[in-house]
């Protein structure tokens, strides 16, 4: 894209403001700034509605394949999931791209040490979990692990200089998700240098579009890879490529499946697997309103009563026609640092837009989904922040209560 074309496209969209200080530039920094805004989506900013909640369909219970009734088919579920393990149809996708703000550690949220009287990583706890599994199929699959631009350099030096937690280096591929440009509350995109857009990592809901775009899907397509289990960084006790997960959902004959366990309460911070339109969907927590979450059945137990624990099992060829589909974006209202009058400002309140795909919002793409119910106290210890709720702190006694020594 030349200077002419790129003033041309942003004064069609209203962005002129991009190229304000483009005469102050280097030549290469002006390169680099038209080729930044040539891979800008600008129609993504056009009658920004933020915060508003979106208008959700009508909402049904999603019926669940519960712990007792996977208990009765364990065997035959576990043996289909090792089969397709053993038959290399099976990796994982880490997503790792998160900043862990709420934890707030500086490095990758993965190399946050939860060890008492031993040094233990979160990446280290996940990959000793992954052993149980590769153990069992005795063979190792591939772990794809998505990083942000922020945190690449530190997540690869963590996993070189912990020897890739004992797993085979050449089975581990790391790729960065790619960044959405911010934007102030009238939608106008910030420069966070004169000749850099203000950008931040895109959601956890890019990640196969960002996994094709790194070259990594050669891989799949070369290693004949059908399913991919997708998993938050934060859970330590995630089990990862669970045969009997896998099993069940190859058996389902669905395209794709969502861990859930019994959620606490009606206000619980978990997305919740429902039915929405007829058609599987996770509603959000902040989404769905609080006399709908409250209702319970005549026995007592919740209605909406499934939360998802970020665990998702898809199949690689229907995933792939979602790479047409638009997934919802969604807006939050933070404070974004940029130029103005030609200094740099950092605010000390919320000042514009950060933009996000969430991964949530591809079981509804998917068209079905496997609602598969798990033990929480054995599969759920997320670590979002350092005391309280959903911390540390509740999390090593989780692993403890599951024999892990700390
Ligand atoms: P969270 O939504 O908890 O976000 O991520 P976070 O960035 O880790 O933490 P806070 O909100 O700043 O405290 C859920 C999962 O999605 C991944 C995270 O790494 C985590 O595994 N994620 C999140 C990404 O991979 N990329 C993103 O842009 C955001």
């Amino acid at each position: 894209m030349d200077i002419l074309e790129a003033r041309r496209l942003l004064s069609e969209h209203g962005q002129q403001q991009l190229l304000d200080y483009y005469e102050e530039l280097s030549e290469g920094e002006q390169a680099s700034l038209l080729r930044q805004i040539s891979e800008v989506n600008f129609s993504a900013f056009h009658g920004l509605k933020a915060g508003g909640a979106r208008k959700l369909g009508e909402l049904s219970p999603v019926p669940a394949v519960t712990v007792s009734e996977i208990d009765a088919h364990r065997d035959e579920y576990r043996a289909l999931g090792l089969s397709a393990l053993r038959a290399g149809k099976v990796a994982a996708v880490l997503l790792a791209g998160g900043q862990g703000t709420r934890l707030g550690s500086d490095g990758p949220k993965g190399a946050f040490d939860i060890g008492i009287t031993r040094k233990l990583s979160i990446f280290g706890q996940q990959f000793a979990n992954i052993a149980d599994v590769t153990r069992e199929a005795g063979v190792y699959f591939h772990v794809f692990v998505m990083t942000s631009e922020l945190n690449d350099a530190a997540t690869r030096k963590f996993f070189a200089e912990n020897d890739f937690f004992g797993y085979p280096a050449e089975k581990i591929h790391f790729f960065v998700q790619d960044m959405a440009p911010s934007c102030d509350v009238h939608g106008k995109i910030l420069l966070s240098e004169k000749g850099k857009i203000a950008a931040s990592p895109n959601g956890n809901g890019g990640w196969y579009a960002s996994l094709v775009r790194s070259g990594d899907g050669r891989i799949l397509e070369s290693e004949g890879i059908e399913w991919l289990n997708v998993y938050a960084v934060d859970n330590v006790l995630q089990r990862i490529c669970d045969p009997v997960f896998v099993g069940a959902t190859i058996k389902s004959g669905f395209g794709c499946g969502a861990k859930v366990v019994k959620k606490v309460s009606p206000d619980e911070k978990v997305g919740v697997l429902c039915l929405e339109d007829g058609v599987p969907a996770i509603v959000e927590y902040y989404e769905m309103p609080p006399e709908t979450a409250a209702q319970r059945r005549p026995d007592g137990e919740l209605k909406f009563a499934y939360g998802v624990i970020l665990n998702y099992l898809f199949n690689v060829q229907l995933l792939s026609r979602t790479l047409e589909k638009r997934l919802p974006v969604h807006l939050s209202f933070k404070k974004i640092p940029h130029i103005e009058n030609g200094q740099l400002v950092t605010p000390e309140s919320p000042n514009g837009y950060k933009f996000e795909y969430l991964v949530l919002d591809l079981i509804k793409l998917m068209g079905s989904c496997l609602a598969f119910e798990v033990v929480r106290e054995r599969e759920f210890a997320p670590i979002k922040n350092r005391t309280g709720v959903d911390s540390v702190e509740s999390a090593r006694a989780l692993l403890e209560k599951n024999g892990v020594m700390l």
